[in-house]
């Protein structure tokens, strides 16, 4: 099968690309963790979506039109497209940059190649550029940009393995339930009395669910206990704010309402009700979906 293959070769150049990814991301971590509005931005955290995978379609598609062009005989259609896709390319590689910037694991390591693929094909298009300048046209250009196109989807497939087969930011409850039904609640941690700790992050259990609870002296509020980015522990985290920010990537969620305020998550976290239970204790439910 041909994705097996293509995943054999794929992994083959983790010799390279992990060293390569780990100092890349040495780099980009701490840059974008001092401009967080910036990285939001890129990550699409407004968008309330990824917006590296919804960017790249845009310079896949021009570049393509380049060897459309090509193959019409319409050089100046080709040369603006090629300057075209080539703007837009470099505009989605920095959505990209702001991802890999929290990325870990295979998913760093598979996405250095993806990253790497992409710069080989952003360079053959720029000498391919640079062929057609003062030219009419010229046959080695546009074979060139052929060959690069041929790499872009190489690493646009590459890029999509990130995503489809690691995973990476997909919310980490695409697949939960949205059932409403109250369940007894049992925190980790309660005080002398009974009551639950005030202002720290608690662990709770609730079913097969893992809750991050947080008495803030007036009520109990409760988070899904694995972070919407890429699974951090929430009740590992700190409270600033009203908010719980992950231990891993710093995200942060209301803890009043699970909407995410600051990435690199884009999603926001399922937020549960909690109330007394007759006969003492708590029971929780996840809250239902407004509207
Ligand atoms: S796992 Fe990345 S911010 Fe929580």
């Amino acid at each position: 099968m041909i994705g097996r293959l293509l995943t054999r070769l794929i992994d083959a150049q983790g010799g390279w690309t992990k060293p390569l990814g780990d100092a890349v991301h040495g780099v980009l971590h701490p840059l974008f963790q001092r401009f967080p509005a910036l990285r939001d931005l890129l990550n699409g955290r407004w968008l309330g979506h990824p917006l590296h995978p919804a960017s790249t379609d845009i310079p896949i598609g021009i570049l393509l039109l380049v060897t459309v062009f090509d193959v019409l005989g319409q050089p100046e259609a080709a040369r603006v497209s090629l300057v075209v896709g080539l703007l837009a390319m470099s505009a989605s590689a920095l959505s990209g940059f702001a991802d890999f910037a929290d990325t870990d694991g295979r998913a760093r390591v598979r996405g250095t190649l993806h990253a790497t693929v992409m710069v080989v094909a952003l360079f053959g298009y720029l000498v391919s550029l640079v062929l057609r300048l003062g030219a009419a046209s010229s046959p080695a250009a546009a074979w060139l940009a052929g060959l690069a196109f041929l790499v872009v989807v190489f690493g646009a497939y590459v890029g999509g393995d990130v995503v489809y087969v690691l995973g990476n930011m997909v919310s980490r409850h695409a697949f939960r339930g949205a059932g409403t039904k109250w369940i007894a609640l049992e925190p980790a941690e309660l005080e002398a009395d009974g009551s639950i700790p005030v202002g720290r992050p608690i662990r709770a259990k609730l079913g097969i669910n893992g809750l991050v609870l947080v008495n803030d002296g007036t009520r109990i509020l409760a988070l899904h206990d694995t972070c919407a980015h890429a699974g951090g522990p929430l009740p590992d985290g700190r409270l600033v704010d009203g908010q719980i920010e992950c231990p891993w990537h710093a995200s942060r969620f209301e803890m009043a309402t699970g909407h995410v305020r600051r990435g690199p998550s884009v999603y926001d976290q399922p937020a549960y009700e909690v109330r007394a239970r007759e006969g003492g204790g708590w029971e929780a439910r996840r809250t239902p979906a407004a509207g």
